[in-house]
């Protein structure tokens, strides 16, 4: 252990206002692993599904617990062993969602786990992607496989994970269509959806036909529905729920459930594309750290778009080079 930083925390799980913003130790890197200077970190569903106490059973945390999975910031100390980063790097991250989070001025993160930012992005920007778009990338291409000239439906494409999965099917050559409310229809068209769908007006089934690859992000009866919309021999990848192995099997279609798992060399392949400005996160609302209950109540609204930041180093922000 070695000082005193700012975080935020839970001592139990519950509502948001078991978020604590409080003092807490600040760790030390040990061998194959550096300390990062968190500047900014993102905010995903799995945060409050933690606070909550739902990943119970699936992760073994100990309390206090630092919550926030998602990070962009630099390097400031360098343990044993570890030799591709440099202190003053600028790196993002996913850090093992077993361990403390980024919810805090400095987290202790494997190397295997991190990559250089994009140069392109201010940190603000830049911790908005490494959770939702690496999820995106391993759902299409890890599992699903995803060709050029493939027809792929992203049911709520305007969110977290749907805005980088529409972007990343584009940019591989797929022909799109994704599911949004209504105030949300001008933004899928901006990412470059072909076929927007507001699922609110219109039954996305009557629309997307003949579909190669649905990435679900809803569950329930929007996974339901899915099955008919896909071809034979098509993929129904959730992230959410594991879909019917024997509905696909009768179906002559592929069930699969993702779990994302950190990756750095992915998260470097993915700021390439960013960097080459083929791929950009939408930004939805900035807060600082110590607002981080209110970043939850948000996300927990499921109908924010884009994404939501949490600034933990003052002065990020305001650099921002590219408008969402
Ligand atoms: N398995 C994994 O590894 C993994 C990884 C990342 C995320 N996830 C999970 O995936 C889910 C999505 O994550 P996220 O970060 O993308 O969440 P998010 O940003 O909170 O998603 C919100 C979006 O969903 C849309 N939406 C809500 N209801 C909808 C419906 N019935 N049909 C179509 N769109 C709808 C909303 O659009 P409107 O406001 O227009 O309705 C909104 O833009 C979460 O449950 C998360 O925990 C799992």
């Amino acid at each position: 252990m070695n000082g005193i930083m700012k975080a935020v925390r839970i001592h139990n799980y519950g509502g948001p206002e078991v978020l604590h913003y409080e003092e807490a130790p600040r760790s030390q890197p040990q061998a194959g692993e550096v300390l990062v200077r968190v500047h900014a970190a993102g905010v995903n569903p799995i945060d409050w599904k933690v606070r909550e106490g739902q990943m119970k059973d699936f992760w073994l945390h100990k309390f206090p617990l630092i919550l926030g999975w998602d990070l962009s910031g630099v390097v400031e100390e360098v343990g044993k062993a570890a030799s591709r980063f440099r202190i003053g790097d600028e790196v993002y991250s996913i850090p093992d969602p077993t361990r403390n989070g980024a919810y805090a001025d400095y987290i202790v993160v494997r190397e295997s786990e991190l990559a250089l930012k994009p140069t392109s992005l201010h940190h603000i920007r830049a911790a908005a992607v490494p959770l939702a778009a690496l999820t995106a990338w391993q759902a299409l291409f890890d599992t699903a496989q995803l060709q050029s000239g493939q027809r792929v439906l992203i049911h709520g494409g305007s969110g977290g994970v749907g805005h980088f999965a529409v972007q990343l099917a584009k940019w591989k050559g797929a022909y799109v269509f994704a599911t949004a409310s209504g105030k949300n229809q001008d933004l899928l068209r901006e990412l470059g959806v072909d076929e927007p769908i507001d699922y609110t007006q219109q039954r996305f089934e009557d629309v997307a036909r003949k579909i190669d690859i649905v990435l679900d992000t809803i569950g329930g009866e929007t996974q339901e529905r899915s099955w008919q919309v896909l071809k034979k021999g098509g993929v129904l990848a959730s992230l959410v729920q594991p879909p019917s192995e024997e509905k696909a099997k009768k179906l002559g279609v592929h069930a699969a459930f993702v779990a994302s798992h950190p990756n750095g060399e992915q998260l470097a392949e993915i700021a390439k594309i960013i960097d080459a400005g083929r791929l950009a996160p939408v930004i939805n609302r900035i807060l600082p750290l110590s607002e981080a209950r209110r970043a939850h109540e948000l996300s927990q609204s499921g109908h924010t778009h884009g994404k939501i930041v949490l600034r933990v180093k003052n002065g990020n922000g305001s650099l921002e080079r590219k408008t969402s």
